[in-house]
């Protein structure tokens, strides 16, 4: 990693990524999601802890959230949290945890950034104890056929100042594709920060 790298993902995107992760859309979309965890959760790309303070204590047990990134780790170990948490630099496609662990999976806007979402999925699938439950918000590939082909247009540039994230990954197909029956599916726009780019899936998939 170049030093210039290092000092972006460091010290300027953990702060990026609260401002963009974190508008009152969002905020909304996010307390609507976690309100649904239950027992044993495990986040996927944790990232900076936005969704920590929101479980429920009398129904989440522990909460266990894995990330690549140590700065971002670090800064959501400092957010309050009303259930025991535990965090692991990890990444998504090979999660250091036995099978049938977790109750409840969550992916919040980072299936957008892991380098395989396919693996990504299976692995999450693989921790999940038989009936528990995926939950997710992610944005991806838009409905209208001229919107996705800017965000094909538009992904290579912006993962590499975002964080790896990409605009364009048909989010439902990929949770369908990794053996996951999705029981709810919605969705919404965010207009305030990205306009017609950012189209998000909403929704509950079951093991
Ligand atoms: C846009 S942020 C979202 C963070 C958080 N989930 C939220 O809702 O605010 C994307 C996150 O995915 C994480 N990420 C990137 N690659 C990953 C991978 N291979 N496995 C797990 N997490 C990954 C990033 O470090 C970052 O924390």
């Amino acid at each position: 990693m170049t030093p210039l790298r290092r000092i972006w993902e460091a010290r300027v995107y953990p702060h990026l990524l609260d401002r963009v992760c974190g508008t009152h859309a969002i905020a909304v979309e996010r307390r609507r999601c976690i309100a649904r965890a239950v027992g044993h959760v495990l986040e996927v790309g944790i990232g900076s802890g936005l969704n920590v303070s929101l479980f429920d204590p009398s129904l989440v047990t522990a909460v266990t959230g894995v990330d690549p990134s140590a700065p971002l780790l670090a800064r959501a170990a400092e957010r309050p949290s009303a259930v025991p948490l535990e965090l692991r630099e990890a990444v998504a496609e090979k999660l250091p945890f036995d099978s049938g662990r977790f109750d409840t999976v969550i992916f919040t806007y980072s299936l957008c950034s892991v380098d395989d979402p396919a693996k990504a999925l299976l692995e999450a699938r693989r921790v999940m104890r038989p009936g528990a439950k995926l939950l997710f918000i992610e944005h991806g590939r838009s409905p209208d056929p001229v919107v996705f082909r800017w965000q094909r247009r538009l992904t290579p540039v912006w993962k590499s100042i975002a964080g790896n994230c990409h605009l364009d990954r048909d989010m439902p197909r990929e949770i369908a594709a990794a053996g996951l029956t999705i029981e709810e599916l919605g969705g919404y726009q965010d207009h305030h920060r990205a306009g017609r780019l950012s189209v998000a899936y909403v929704g509950v998939a079951r093991r």
